[in-house]
């Protein structure tokens, strides 16, 4: 944020003449088409993040484009949503966000440091550490649906973990929201292409269902390590990308898991989770971020919903297990009466073969 920025200087008390209530200390990160610095508030003592346009200056367009982010995120108080502190206009005429900092590292960096098996990284990652990062995203997408806000540009550069584990979705410059006028015209094509849904790419009218989409495939990523379409559209022509997105479909087969990841193999459930919240017909997929929700904490929990034959005997045994707590004195009996007829069973065997 420059010097002097309109934002603040007025509305300091006591302020000494020349003194700025905002220091610039150093950029934090930037996208596509802006920079977010770190920034001292001397004020209040804290520091803030500042995003702003990343280069030209004071266009009009670009400050409506800033404000209306603005507005929209600070609409959305939730504890997984990047909290908006205030917004302004430097003196040299650009629109500023002032933010929450988030002490931390992007999803992207986290994932990066997962796949290059940086040791710290790859402790603290755990799959069930990665499935609450999981429903941190899908918790913040629930409130923001139900208020009428779709993200439209999930990805994992668009979310943020603080060193405390918070979870943050970033980034709601191109959200469509009840109330404000979309920053395209109707048909256009928004977001991130590696990202978009089927419908999205082919600039169809977005629901939910969309953002959801977008979610499975960070979900993936965090599982995989490895963009769900493969390496070889990582760098494609975005044209490629969203054509194959749309016309094509994608399909996990289960059990094809790719030991070269070095990733332990997800539990089979998760197959059948993202095989349905990755379908191309969005009729197929889950309806609602809470209906996910509800989906991966059954899975967390142990309870098993019989989709294979793989799922099936984890079913049993579980239940096999919630017996043995019921009635753990016939459960130790059946199973004593198991073993001595095994034992026996094998004696019989081995008196025929050597006798
Ligand atoms: N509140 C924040 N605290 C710390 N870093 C942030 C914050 N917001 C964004 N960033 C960093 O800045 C990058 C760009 O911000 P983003 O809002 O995604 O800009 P763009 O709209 O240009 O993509 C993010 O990917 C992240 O690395
Ligand atoms: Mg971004």
């Amino acid at each position: 944020m420059p010097r002097g920025s309109g934002l603040v200087v007025a509305t300091e008390p006591g302020a000494a003449p020349g003194h700025h209530r905002f220091e610039q200390k150093h950029a934090l990160g930037q996208g596509g088409m802006a920079v977010v610095q770190l920034v001292r508030d001397n004020a209040l003592g804290r520091d803030v993040a500042v995003k702003s346009v990343r280069d030209g200056g004071a266009d009009a367009n670009k400050l409506n484009l800033f404000l209306r982010e603005a507005r929209i995120t600070a609409r959305l108080e939730h504890p997984n949503i990047i909290p908006v502190h205030d917004v302004g206009v430097s003196t040299d005429g650009r629109a500023e966000v002032v933010m929450r900092v988030v002490d931390g590292r992007t999803l992207a960096d986290v994932i990066r440091g997962l796949r290059e098996r940086d040791a710290a990284t790859v402790a603290e990652y755990t799959l069930d550490r990665r499935l609450e990062v999981f429903v941190a995203i899908l918790r913040a997408l629930q409130y923001a649906h139900e208020r009428g806000v779709l993200h439209r540009d999930i990805k994992p550069d668009n979310i943020m973990i603080g060193r405390y584990g918070e979870v943050f979705i970033v980034d709601w410059g191109v959200a469509l929201a009840d109330g404000e006028e979309d920053i395209a015209p109707a048909g256009a094509v928004i977001g991130s292409p590696l990202y978009m849904s089927p419908e999205q790419a082919r600039g169809e009218p977005l629901d939910p269902r969309s953002d959801l989409y977008s979610a499975a495939v960070v979900l993936h990523e965090m599982l995989k390590l490895r963009h769900y379409l493969g390496d070889q559209f990582q760098s494609a022509m975005p044209d490629l990308v969203m054509n194959q997105i749309a016309t094509q479909g994608w399909r996990w087969p289960v059990l094809d898991w790719g030991r070269s990841s070095g990733e332990p193999m997800p539990p089979m459930e998760l197959f059948h989770f993202l095989n349905k919240a990755l379908s191309r017909n969005r009729d197929k997929r889950f309806l609602s971020a809470s209906d996910m929700i509800y989906e991966i904490t059954r899975m967390l929990d142990g309870r098993t919903r019989v989709q294979c034959h793989i799922t099936l005997v984890k079913a049993l045994v579980r239940r096999s297990g919630r017996m043995i707590d019921r009635m753990p004195i016939l459960s130790f009996a059946l199973f004593a009466v198991i073993c001595i007829l095994v034992v026996r069973g094998a004696m019989d065997v081995l008196r025929t073969w050597t006798g």
